[in-house]
């Protein structure tokens, strides 16, 4: 069971002076219960990609296949599709429709069918999930906060219980708390079992938290692999709009002085390392 997709090629207004190759050759996988992360500089096509995984675009040529399903135009299983991935847009917030909380968040579920009495329970857990209470449900979403807009709008996808959950760029604009609290939730659902796709320009949480992560350079895949290999890939090259955290570095940088140092972005094991190579190098 995963999300596969296969030499992915996406041309935007093929044929006119507008033409634009979005997407070249790009291939990943994500199972159920992972995280792949996607990074890469803006406009290197991480939306587009983000944008085929549900069937809002489909390929010119590769394909897109989730749970052993074809993304294609026309498909007989959109819907199964569409249930099974659910796409947190960028700017979510930007396309709260209803007239109250309640009515946004019983949207999915009502279109894929559920019994209506377990659709307030879906509701209300869906905002527990990111940090609302139920207060909220009877408010107008145009008169909450950018933050709460955007999580309104994330759990509106959740209550449609995908089993995988792609997000665009969710964090940009929450204040760092409710950063923290997203990928906590993240974290959670995987170990659930929902695959985690998640579109970041913060490297940080990237190589924390994902099992895997494609990079992106000018719509074209630069690396596809455990955080491991895309940190040393990092190091080796310069990738346009990607820079390394800040214990990364200084751990690649104590790594040109001494090939022996951890090439890491966990501070814990670095801070481990610079004490025991003290300790050692006050032995006799
Ligand atoms: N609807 C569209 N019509 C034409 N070109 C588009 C369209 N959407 C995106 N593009 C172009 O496709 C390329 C990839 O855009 P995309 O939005 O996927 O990038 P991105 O990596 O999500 O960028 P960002 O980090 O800024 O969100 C860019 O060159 C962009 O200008
Ligand atoms: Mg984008």
């Amino acid at each position: 069971m995963s999300i596969t997709v296969e030499a992915l090629c996406h041309t935007y207004h093929p044929g006119t002076p507008l033409e634009t190759r979005a997407l070249d050759d790009v291939s990943l996988q994500c199972g159920r219960g992972e995280w792949l992360s996607i990074v890469g500089h803006t406009g290197s096509g991480k939306s587009t990609l983000a944008q085929h995984l549900n069937g809002i675009l489909f390929p010119d040529s590769g394909t897109v296949s989730v749970d052993g399903m074809q993304v294609v135009e026309k498909s007989p299983n959109m819907r199964d599709i569409r249930r099974a991935v659910g796409l947190v847009f960028q700017y979510p917030e930007q396309q709260l429709f209803a007239e109250d909380v309640m009515e946004e968040l019983s949207f999915a579920p009502t279109n894929w069918g559920v019994q209506s009495d377990r659709i307030a329970p879906l509701a209300s857990a869906a905002l527990s999930m990111v940090g609302l209470d139920d207060s909220y449900l009877a408010r107008s979403p145009l008169n909450l906060s950018g933050g709460e807009k955007r999580k309104i709008a994330i759990a509106s996808v959740l209550a449609g219980e995908p089993s995988y959950l792609v997000l665009d760029e969710p964090t940009a604009g929450l204040d760092s708390w409710s950063r923290r609290e997203l990928t906590d939730l993240l974290a959670r659902l995987k170990k659930e079992g929902t695959g985690i796709i998640l579109v970041t320009h913060d490297l940080d949480i990237a190589l924390n938290l994902s099992d895997s992560i494609l990079m992106l350079d000018r719509g074209r895949s630069a690396a596809f692999g455990a955080p491991s290999e895309i940190m040393r890939y990092l190091v080796a090259n310069s990738v346009p709009g990607l820079r390394l955290p800040d214990i990364a570095a200084l751990s690649a940088a104590i790594g040109r002085s001494d090939p022996a140092a951890p090439l890491t972005w966990d501070r814990a094991e670095l801070k481990r390392w610079i004490k025991a190579r003290e300790t050692g190098g006050r032995r006799p």
